[in-house]
């Protein structure tokens, strides 16, 4: 483990008693302090900056200033520390640097990377491990997030990695200090597993609740390894499962948009979600990296560095599909397979402590009748 909480390193003692020593540290100190300030302030407009502005290329460097935010925040509070006692630290430092209410951004107390939790814990001792979770939702108390975001989850009978995923997503959405909502989009038996329509449900579902800013399309197997990954949302859609344990720690190739990927409600609607065609495993991403090209975005890699993640294996089969086939239908189709054709039978939404539970009935035969008419000949 290898923390980088930044308060632990302010416990550094005053060794010299010289006054000399002592006077000639005061003044160098303030000048330090002062330097560090005008750093900080540069940086933070930048990422603001960055993430509100138009600059698309700028996102793949966002990273960078987080690291340098942190590095320079390291130093900042060892200084900082030698004038006030240690216990008031930490409330003073963000005092200082929370923008009027808003949540410090970049967040402090953020850990590098650490090894996934895979104990299995029961849902009862989670739900009194993370109590400050209400009805699958979480709002910092003190401060406005910097983003609101729902965690969309396609899900199915996968009951284990649903406990380690909660185990270990909650804490690090925490740390970060994102306001959040966690929504497990349930498939009904009967059908095939269809990742990209409950994707879409999800969506749909979450912006139902409140007006969240960003929508995170999760796969429940896959786990960030590091807090400077962050779940949020940019000028562009930001894939985030940049570095899978499962395919040793690279992107497979390099369209790959699977794992775990970020959209605001503008980039979603745009690409019309995720296609509802694809039934069986494998494919729905590949369209959906398509879909973000067709609508003129990138897919952008801004944490790449920190963008290990862990994967935490299940023993269930994988039904493979007809993809090729439905890829190459798609590309006709897209604008009218989607968000805006989205229909499902909506059996129970359940807001548990940790969790919204959707469980979703999805008609296989419904869904494929419509593709027959979209792709029909006489259409153009
Ligand atoms: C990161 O910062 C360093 C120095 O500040 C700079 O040389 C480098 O180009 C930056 N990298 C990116 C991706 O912006
Ligand atoms: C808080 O952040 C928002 C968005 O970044 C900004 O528009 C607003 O001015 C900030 N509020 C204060 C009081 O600084
Ligand atoms: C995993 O999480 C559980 C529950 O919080 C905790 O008791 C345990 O110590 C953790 N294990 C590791 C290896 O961190
Ligand atoms: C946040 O608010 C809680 C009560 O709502 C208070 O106990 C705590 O001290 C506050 N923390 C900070 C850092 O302001």
């Amino acid at each position: 483990m290898k923390p980088l909480n930044i308060t632990s390193q302010a416990k550094s003692k005053r060794s010299d008693k010289s006054w000399y020593i002592l006077s000639a540290g005061l003044i160098i100190s303030v000048t330090v302090i002062f330097i560090l300030d005008l750093q900080f302030f540069a940086s933070t407009n930048f990422i603001r900056n960055t993430l509100n502005g138009k600059m698309l290329e700028v996102l793949s460097a966002a990273d960078n200033f987080t690291n340098r935010f942190i590095d320079t925040m390291k130093h900042k509070l060892i200084i900082i520390d030698s004038d006030i006692p240690d216990s008031a630290s930490e409330q003073h430092v963000t005092d200082r640097f929370s923008n009027h209410g808003n949540c410090t951004w970049p967040p402090l107390n953020l850990q590098g990377r650490t090894p996934l939790n895979r104990t299995d814990i029961p849902i009862e001792k989670l739900d009194k491990k993370y109590t400050f979770m209400a009805d699958g939702h979480y709002k910092p108390k003190n401060c406005t997030a910097y983003q609101k975001i729902a965690i969309v989850v396609p899900y199915r009978d996968r009951q284990l990695q649903l406990r380690i995923f909660l185990n270990n997503v909650i804490p690090r959405i925490h740390r970060q200090q994102l306001e959040f909502g966690i929504y497990i989009v349930e498939q009904t038996a009967g059908s095939l597993f269809n990742r990209g329509m409950l994707s879409n449900i999800g969506f749909v579902q979450a912006m139902k609740d409140m007006a969240y800013d960003c929508v995170v399309i999760h796969d429940l197997d896959i786990l960030p390894e590091d807090d400077r990954n962050f779940y949020i949302c940019g000028d562009n859609p930001i894939h985030m499962a940049t570095k899978v344990e499962k395919f040793k720690y690279r992107v497979p190739y390099h369209s790959f948009a699977g794992g775990i990927s970020t959209f605001s409600r503008k980039q979603y609607e745009d690409i019309n979600g995720f296609p509802n065609q694809f039934f069986g495993w494998g494919g729905e991403d590949d369209e959906l990296f398509a879909r973000i090209k067709r609508s003129n975005y990138k897919m952008t890699r801004p944490f790449d560095a920190h963008g290990h993640c862990g994967s935490v294996q299940h023993s269930g089969q994988r039904t493979g599909n007809d993809r090729m086939k439905m890829l190459q239908i798609s590309r006709k189709i897209w604008k009218q397979d989607g968000l805006t054709d989205l229909e499902y039978n909506l059996v129970e939404k359940r807001r548990k402590q940790l969790y919204v539970w959707v469980y979703a009935d999805i008609n296989m035969a419904k869904v494929r009748e419509k593709l027959k008419k979209l792709n029909s000949p006489s259409r153009k």
